[in-house]
Order: structure tokens, then C-alpha cells, then sequence
């Protein structure tokens, strides 16, 4: 089982949709790569924000691809569906969040994120080492506590391929633990001097 939780780093999420949605403001296709989004708690905690940010009108015009390896027999695919979380993983949501961003599914202990959401994600077993760019015009990716699992060769396969799938000025989130390697150090910029927030350049 993979070690994820809702809000986890929360802070660089907010920072990146700050930057994100003046930046694709009138645009009708907008899509986001959440990549290792293991149970989907990242994936859903994105689009809570990005709905505090934006207006329910726009917030139709993002697409979410989800994507894991599924490397441990967990059926990642099937709960980032589904959006069912047990009320154990949902004490750390901000105040007020689970009334407005998830219904009760009748048995007290399970929640399900609300329709509106699910609607803007979808989920994809992907392998990122197959380094086959799944398309070429993303406006962020997401990859928080995924490339730690690579060796130095295989992050900069990763990197490299992430750059080719953003749309120029696209943004790219990792954790604060993660940097860029030097080698790629022209293709990207780094946006804040205390978090690991990228544009493609
Ligand atoms: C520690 S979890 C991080 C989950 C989430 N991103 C977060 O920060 O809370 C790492 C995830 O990366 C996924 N992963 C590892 N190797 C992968 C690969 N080659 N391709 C896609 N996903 C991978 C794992 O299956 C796992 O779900």
C-alpha cells in the first residue's frame, strides 16, 4: 500500500494552482497529469483546491489524468474511480471540505468525493519508465514522492519526458525533498526559491 494521505503538501498544491489558473484562464482544454497518484487522496486533495480556486464554469474545462503503476496489487485504478475514502483518511481536510466536497454513502464510515470532481478525473495504469510521452499538452504535472523510487538515470529519463509532454510555460510540482538535476537545469526554471515548483521553458 502506498504511503499517501489528503493535504499532503498542501502548501506547494495551493502555490501551484495560484500560478496555474491566471495562466490558463479562458482556455477549453486544460489538462493536468497527476502521475503516481497511488490511491488518488493527491489526486482529489489537486482538485479540491483548484475548485477553492476556480469557478465551478472553468473548473469543467480540466481534465485530471491520473495515472500508477500498480505495482502492488492494490487496484489503484478502481478507488481513484470510485472516490470512496474511508473517514480515517479524510481527518486531515480542512475545515468545512468534507460537507462541501464529499456525500456520505450510507454506512457512516465511507464518504465519496462529490460527483462535480470526480467528473475531472481520470485514471490510467501507466508505467513513467516506459518513457512514452502519454500526450504533449499538459499545463501542470504533478509528481510528488514518486522519483525518489528511481535511480539518477531513470529521473533524468523522467524529467526529459515530462518537459516534451508540458505545453510551453507548463509547470511542474514535485516535493520538497526532490530537485532538479543540473542537466536539465535549461530546460526548466525553478518559480519559488523554497519549494519545487518548475516551468518549462
Ligand atoms: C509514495 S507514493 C506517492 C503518492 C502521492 N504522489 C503522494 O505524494 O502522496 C508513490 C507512488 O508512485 C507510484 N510509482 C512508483 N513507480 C512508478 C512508475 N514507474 N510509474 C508510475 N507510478 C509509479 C507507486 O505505485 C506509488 O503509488
Amino acid at each position: 500500500m502506498a504511503f499517501t494521505f489528503f493535504f499532503r503538501d498542501d502548501q506547494i498544491l495551493t502555490q501551484a494552482v495560484q500560478k496555474l489558473v491566471p495562466m490558463v484562464m479562458g482556455r477549453t482544454n486544460i489538462h493536468i497529469l497527476n502521475a503516481g497518484c497511488a490511491m488518488g487522496m493527491e489526486t482529489y486533495t489537486f482538485a479540491i483546491i483548484l475548485a477553492e480556486h476556480m469557478g465551478k464554469f472553468a473548473l469543467r474545462n480540466v481534465k485530471i489524468h491520473a495515472i500508477d503503476i500498480d505495482n502492488e496489487n492494490v487496484d489503484f485504478g478502481k478507488t481513484v474511480t470510485e472516490a470512496v475514502y474511508h473517514k480515517d483518511h479524510l481527518e486531515r481536510l480542512p475545515e468545512g471540505f468534507l460537507e462541501k466536497y464529499f456525500t456520505p454513502i450510507g454506512d457512516n464510515v465511507h464518504y465519496r468525493v462529490i460527483e462535480h470532481l470526480r467528473a475531472l478525473v481520470n485514471f490510467q495504469k501507466y508505467d513513467l519508465l516506459s518513457l512514452k510521452p502519454l500526450r504533449s499538452d499538459y499545463s501542470m504535472i504533478i509528481c510528488k514522492n514518486v522519483l525518489l523510487h528511481f535511480n539518477y538515470e531513470q529521473r533524468l529519463d523522467v524529467l526529459s519526458m515530462y518537459h516534451d509532454m508540458l505545453l510551453p510555460g507548463g509547470l511542474l510540482v514535485m516535493e520538497n525533498t526532490q530537485s532538479m538535476p543540473e542537466e536539465l537545469k535549461g530546460k526548466y526554471r525553478k518559480m519559488l526559491d523554497y519549494a519545487q515548483l518548475h516551468e518549462k521553458i
